[in-house]
């Protein structure tokens, strides 16, 4: 016989008994025995259950647990079954810098009720790629829950920052938890928190749910991105909290198919798509829906950035029923992004806008300017479309917006006002920048 706790997402099931039929000559195969009244956990429908204790992890926050979780996915994922590798809810894993391989043979569980933690000294990672810390790579149907918490211990990684202290030479931070190559990969019920740059990265994944999570870290924590989507498809975030010190979402290089609803974003910088088109490249980034989220003291809104002299589109983007408080840039359009050193040219080609709505999207704005759209000069926004927009001033003042070479329709009320214009519209250049007063 023996015992896990754990929490679920909203109940907290204690001494859950897991009962082991036998233990055959290979160790550790068990069958779970699910409770009569059928809680949540009858979802965790899993033949074999290993604990990473069974495996040596000692889950006192100290002993080095890295080589206990290696050995439980190791064994999780050659098994011919469905396999959930278990993080006790009384442990507190010390993990180095991992990286978990697939394809598994069958479906993995990885579930987390306790704590991963990460260990405090950058010195960890000494002699290894510092851009990564628990490393998920080439895994189909890997499902991560628990109800509990991964924990990057990022204060001395933000401390040697060159944003936070310009003196600090510029060097890269480990993700906290990367999804590199996955297909049909589900995270929920889970927290991460002081992750030492970005809370959660996919990378040429497809078919990704996220849900029920929170990302935190203090809002003057550098590059702490909540979500970071790239090159991936087919991907759903809900029902999930992000307070961190960078972008709550970051949509960046050729990827589609992109769902959000439902969440809370701040402190951070945001929903944002891009920066595309750096360096000239190429990239597209199409189909996604915002549709319900609540933004409140973030530096932006939803935001899509650009880079002169890049190349690709980026279209069919809705973003509807939004809150905004106190944000900085509650709409912005910016295809003159530069974040360099020198100043970026003029240019020519351009990352092209084409079909982005904004819908139902109220609040209020920190800066006058609540709405900008400062489009590419040879290739104009087009397809513009905005209804049902408020956002007054969140200092009492006035709200106005920029428009540059944006072109579209609204319908319903928008403020502040924005006039733009069918690209076949008798008025081929708006160019407006108007202010109104509130009262
Ligand atoms: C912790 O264990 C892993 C896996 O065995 C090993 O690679 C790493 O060097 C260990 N770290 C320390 C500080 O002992
Ligand atoms: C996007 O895809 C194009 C064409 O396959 C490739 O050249 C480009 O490097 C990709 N961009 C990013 C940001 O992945
Ligand atoms: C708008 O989004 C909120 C969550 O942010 C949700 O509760 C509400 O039901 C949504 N309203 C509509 C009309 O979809
Ligand atoms: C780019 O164009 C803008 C507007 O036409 C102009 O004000 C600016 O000086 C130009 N910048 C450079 C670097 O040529
Ligand atoms: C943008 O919308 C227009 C009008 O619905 C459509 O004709 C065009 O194909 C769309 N462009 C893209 C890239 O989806």
């Amino acid at each position: 016989m023996r015992r896990f706790r754990y929490c679920s997402s909203s109940l907290c099931v204690v001494g859950l008994t897991f009962v082991l039929v036998f233990w055959s000559s290979l160790g550790f195969d068990s069958l779970l025995e699910l409770p009569r009244s059928g809680t949540a956990k009858t979802r965790l429908r899993t033949k074999r259950v290993l604990s990473v204790r069974d495996f040596g992890a000692k889950g006192d926050g100290i002993s080095n647990d890295t080589q206990a979780l290696i050995n439980a996915w190791d064994t999780a994922c050659s098994s011919p079954e469905r396999t959930a590798v278990v993080v006790p809810a009384d442990s507190s894993c010390l993990v180095h810098p991992i990286y978990l391989g697939g394809p598994c043979r069958s479906k993995v569980t990885l579930l987390i009720a306790g704590t991963i933690v990460a260990p405090t000294d950058p010195e960890a990672w000494y002699g290894l790629n510092t851009r990564k810390w628990l490393y998920i790579h080439n895994v189909n149907h890997l499902t991560i829950e628990g109800g509990g918490t991964i924990d990057g211990k990022g204060q001395k990684w933000w401390a040697r920052s060159c944003k936070v202290n310009p003196a600090n030479p510029c060097r890269h931070a480990p993700r906290a938890l990367t999804f590199h190559k996955c297909n049909s990969l589900r995270v929920k019920d889970l927290t991460v928190v002081n992750s030492q740059q970005m809370h959660m990265a996919f990378t040429n994944c497809i078919r990704v749910s996220v849900s029920n999570i929170k990302l935190l870290a203090p809002s003057s924590s550098p590059n702490t991105d909540a979500i970071h989507i790239s090159s991936s498809r087919g991907v759903q975030v809900t029902d999930s909290t992000f307070m961190t010190g960078d972008d709550c979402i970051s949509l960046v290089g050729n990827s589609s198919e992109i769902s959000i609803r439902n969440i809370v974003c701040g402190p951070g910088h945001g929903i944002s798509i891009g920066s595309l088109g750096k360096g000239s490249s190429w990239s597209q980034v199409s189909d996604v829906t915002v549709d319900g989220a609540s933004l409140s003291n973030t530096k932006n809104g939803v935001r899509i950035k650009t880079w002169q002299g890049g190349a690709g589109f980026v279209s069919r983007v809705t973003f509807q029923n939004m809150t905004m408080k106190n944000v900085n840039n509650p709409i912005i359009i910016d295809q003159y992004y530069c974040d360099s050193r020198r100043p970026c040219l003029n240019q020519t080609s351009a990352v092209k806008v084409e079909n982005v709505s904004f819908i139902d999207i109220r609040g209020t704005s920190a800066k006058e300017e609540a709405i900008k759209f400062a489009c590419s000069n040879s290739m104009p926004c087009e397809g513009l479309y905005l209804k049902d927009i408020r956002l007054l001033s969140s200092k009492g003042k006035r709200t106005r917006s920029f428009c540059w070479e944006a072109y579209g329709s609204i319908s319903g009320v928008v403020y502040p006002p924005v006039i733009i214009f069918p690209r076949d519209g008798f008025i081929k250049k708006p160019g407006l920048s108007e202010s109104y007063s509130l009262r």
